[in-house]
């Protein structure tokens, strides 16, 4: 295939995959994972992902944008019209691609798609985006409308920060293995490749690149020497002292990252990885054979003890709960599609049942550290308020304005403050 060819296949598959997330309700990575095989070359599968992701993030701005452009508004029966403008908006605004390739490509990717009448018109849209640009319009218009209305009454003052930061592209943060050498040696060896980095003055395991680099071209990967995770992710192992031997429950393990890091940075944790989704708990399995460690994997419902629990308690706890994942919207953009009002009453559910467990089995004189990607306080500072209530023994133990506001007894980070996702920590001791 000419590379004229491919560029026009990669503009086709953008358009299916955000015709198929945006109007069908399929998730983008479900999507992914089906589109990019099919696509041999490394940088076609880099420019499908960078075209979805940046569509998706930016679709308040392409949205406006077209319907003040556009004398007709799209039908229904128009999606993957829709979709292809705003992979097209996406190249010429956001990605900057060169705009003669892209344009074309798009303009044929039309009518690969069976809109060979409406090609001129595409044409005629995106030649405008390049000659004006598109206006930066409200990013709070892609939040549901119930979500806005919480952010807004939990951050009143940062709600439209946390609108904005949510739109922008993530930076690529790496933890560097310690196991496997320094910071300062994984500095030289990314700058030997090419590859410019900063490391973080508060995180010490972590890098900052300056631009995204596919995994595949960081030195040592394969063998463990770095990892990819956002610097609020790695911020959780620092709420941990731990020594050799300790028996630490991971009780949300999946994928393994956060249990990959204590691992890497407390050698010989007796680790148990739980989760209840047995298909996720095999990328644990992965995660940790390429950084070299081990711990004990568990398929369980961390909340049902009589279904896993032998009644040996374990010294220190992390639950890292699964909840509205409202603070990784630049990472995850369609969850603002899929999202619904009643999800977050059976996330605070399962929250709170997971919490009262994770307590149940910590042994006293333990620490329970608590974490989610959640920026409302009805997961987080709330959350942790109830649980207070219910355990009033429980003494909460401030991680420090190093993990962001002060909410609560926690704290939050929120989206894109020091470069970070949005994070929320607490950190409860048992008493001994
Ligand atoms: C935020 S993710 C965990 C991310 C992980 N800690 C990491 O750093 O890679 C939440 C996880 O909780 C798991 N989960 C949801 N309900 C659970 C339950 N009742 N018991 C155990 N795991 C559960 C989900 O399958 C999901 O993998």
């Amino acid at each position: 295939m000419s590379t004229t060819q491919a560029g026009v296949v990669v503009r086709v598959m953008a358009a299916r995959v955000l015709d198929a997330v945006l109007h069908r309700g399929r998730s983008l990575k479900g999507e992914l994972a089906t589109a990019l095989p099919q696509l041999a070359d490394v940088r076609d599968r880099a420019l499908l992902e960078a075209i979805c992701f940046t569509a998706l993030r930016r679709r308040g701005a392409y949205n406006a944008a077209l319907e003040s452009w556009m004398t007709r508004p799209l039908g229904p029966r128009e999606g993957d019209l829709r979709a292809l403008l705003l992979a097209g908006l996406a190249q010429l605004d956001a990605l900057e691609l060169p705009p003669h390739a892209a344009l074309s490509a798009t303009v044929e990717a039309a009518r690969t798609l069976g809109r060979p009448h409406q090609a001129g018109m595409v044409n005629a849209l995106l030649r405008r985006a390049q000659r004006e640009g598109v206006p930066e319009g409200d990013p709070a218009q892609v939040w549901p409308a119930w979500l806005r209305t919480r952010l807004r009454a939990d951050w009143p003052e940062q709600a439209a920060a946390i609108f904005a930061a949510s739109a922008q592209a993530a930076p690529l943060w790496l933890r560097v293995n310690p196991q496997l050498g320094t910071r300062e040696i994984y500095l030289a060896e990314l700058a030997q490749a090419g590859i410019d980095a900063q490391p973080s003055e508060v995180l010490r395991d972590a890098l900052q690149l300056a631009e995204s680099v596919p995994m595949s071209a960081l030195p040592g990967f394969a063998e463990g020497a770095a990892s990819v995770q956002d610097g609020s992710a790695q911020q959780v192992a620092d709420l941990f002292d731990l020594k050799p031997g300790a028996r630490v429950l991971d009780a949300c393990a999946a994928p393994g990252g956060k249990s990959a890091h204590l691992l890497e940075r407390f050698p010989g944790l007796a680790l148990t990885a739980m989760d209840v989704d047995a298909r996720r708990l095999r990328q644990v399995t992965q995660t940790l054979e390429r950084v070299g460690v081990q711990a004990t994997l568990l398929a369980a419902d961390a909340s049902d003890l009589d279904a896993w629990w032998d009644g040996t308690p374990f010294d220190a706890v992390l639950l890292d709960a699964p909840c509205s994942a409202t603070g990784i919207v630049r990472r995850q953009p369609d969850v603002l599609l899929h999202r619904r009002e009643d999800d977050i009453v059976a996330l605070t559910a399962l929250q709170a049942r997971l919490l009262d467990a994770a307590w149940t089995v910590l042994k006293p004189g333990g620490v329970l550290v608590y974490a989610t990607c959640s920026l409302l306080a009805d997961e987080n500072a709330r959350q942790i308020d109830a649980f207070l209530a219910r355990h009033p023994e429980a003494q909460p133990d401030d991680p420090g304005a190093a993990f962001g506001h002060a909410s609560g007894v926690g704290r939050q980070r929120l989206t894109g403050e020091d470069g970070m996702d949005g994070f929320f920590y607490a950190r409860l001791r048992k008493p001994g």
